[in-house]
């Protein structure tokens, strides 16, 4: 001993215990320093285990242990990394911000008429670059492209489809606010070699995962293979994505919408109603106060929605009638919407389910319903009563 005072509550207590303990008759007495030795290894092994425990598992792991369980293959697995790998790197460049030169705009415009940002193109050249080459797609879509772009002959193929939009909330990345990627992944139908746009146009109910990434204070992952939606924090020093949230659940009820109220005057009938309702608070039929956020990133709105509940909702309206609805059904809605249902939430076009919608077009638009349950069935019922209506 080394003459300091023992405490006894202190986790080394045992060392004091060891030379204090009144051996049982018959006992072996051990050298004291054995004594020591193995209560020292012992503690260290609970340490070490507490530890461990304690500590989240990385997205690798994650995805080991699924694949252990039989819930997807190898190839869904590295598909997966790879995506998560990019999106890493998407994350650093919209962290440099200003410093690394990728605020502003292209110059350039996509295929649906919108301007592009440096981001928008920056993060779709990162996503084709990561996802070439891995072996594990049979072809690639994204918001940015106009056509399917398949995998070229030089690299090896696999039987996955993947679409994306690369940036999601362009309008906010020159005001720092939250932006992010999303992503969905279907398989490639029997046969095909090199898939073209037609291949990609199968329901949302067909996708075998689903997931969007959040560049805001911190970035994030939320992924579904089907199984449950869980998120993933990056650690930034250690460079992996760590699972901080297993089995998101959305609560059923909610006191608060997300939706672009400067657009009301264009909006339909039901609309109207369900809103105006929502707007009246305890003094109205609903009985109960809302309150009201619009991020305009739909990746932070939706991700609000995974956090406390709400409901999301991009209407079809009579701004545009070209346009049914501002978001697109292949790489927003049919991705946040599996998101969102594996999460015990609902998903509607205001009239059926979302993932039900059979696809006509890589970038057609559709209205989105999106959150809790029991809320995106009740803005659901407006729609359909009023479609009950005689004429
Ligand atoms: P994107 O930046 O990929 O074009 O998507 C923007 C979308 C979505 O993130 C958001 O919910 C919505 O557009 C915002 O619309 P408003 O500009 O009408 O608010
Ligand atoms: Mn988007
Ligand atoms: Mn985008």
């Amino acid at each position: 001993m080394d003459g300091r005072p023992v405490d006894p509550e202190s986790a080394w207590s045992g060392y004091a215990g060891a030379t204090r303990a009144d051996p049982s008759p018959g006992a072996v007495k051990r050298p004291r320093s054995v004594v020591v030795r193995v209560i020292y290894n012992r503690r260290l092994r609970e340490l070490r285990r507490d530890v461990m425990s304690a500590k989240p598992i990385s997205l690798t792991r994650f995805l080991i242990q699924e694949q252990h369980a039989g819930h997807i293959n190898a190839d869904l697995r590295l598909l997966i990394e790879v995506v998560a790998r990019a999106c890493k790197t998407i994350s650093t460049a919209v962290g440099k911000g200003a410093l690394g030169g990728v605020l502003g705009d292209a110059g350039t415009g996509n295929v649906q008429g919108e301007a592009q940002k440096k981001l928008d193109v920056l993060s779709n050249e990162i996503l084709l670059e990561a996802n070439e080459w891995g072996g594990h797609l049979a072809g690639l879509a994204s918001e940015e492209m106009e056509h399917a772009h398949p995998i070229p002959n030089a690299y090896p193929k696999g039987n996955y489809l993947l679409l994306f939009d690369p940036l999601d909330g362009s309008s906010n990345i020159d005001v720092n606010v939250a932006v992010g990627t999303i992503f969905s992944v279907l398989q490639c139908p029997d046969g095909v070699i090199e898939p073209t746009d037609e291949h990609f146009l199968q329901p949302g109910v067909a996708q075998v995962c689903a997931g969007y990434t959040i560049y805001g204070p911190s970035t994030l992952l939320v992924l579904t293979i089907g199984r449950g939606t869980h998120g993933f924090t990056l650690d930034r020093e250690q460079g992996s994505f760590m699972l901080t949230r297993r089995d998101i659940r959305i609560p059923a009820d909610t006191q608060e919408f997300a939706i672009n109220m400067s657009n009301q005057r264009h909006w339909h009938a039901p609309m109207q109603r369900y809103v105006s309702d929502l707007l009246e608070g305890k003094q109205g039929v609903r009985g109960k106060d809302f309150n009201m956020r619009w991020v305009a990133s739909m990746v932070a709105d939706v991700h609000r929605i995974l956090t406390r509940g709400g409901i999301f909702i991009y209407p079809a309206d009579r701004k545009d009638l070209s346009k049914p609805g501002r978001l697109r059904l292949m790489y927003e809605a049919n991705p946040m919407a599996f998101i969102v249902e594996q999460a015990g939430g609902a998903a509607t076009t205001g009239r059926s389910r979302l993932m039900d919608v059979v696809p006509t077009g890589l970038h057609q638009r559709v209205p989105v319903f999106l959150g809790s349950r029991h809320e995106v069935e009740t803005a659901t019922r407006y729609h359909l009563e009023h479609d009950s209506l005689p004429a």
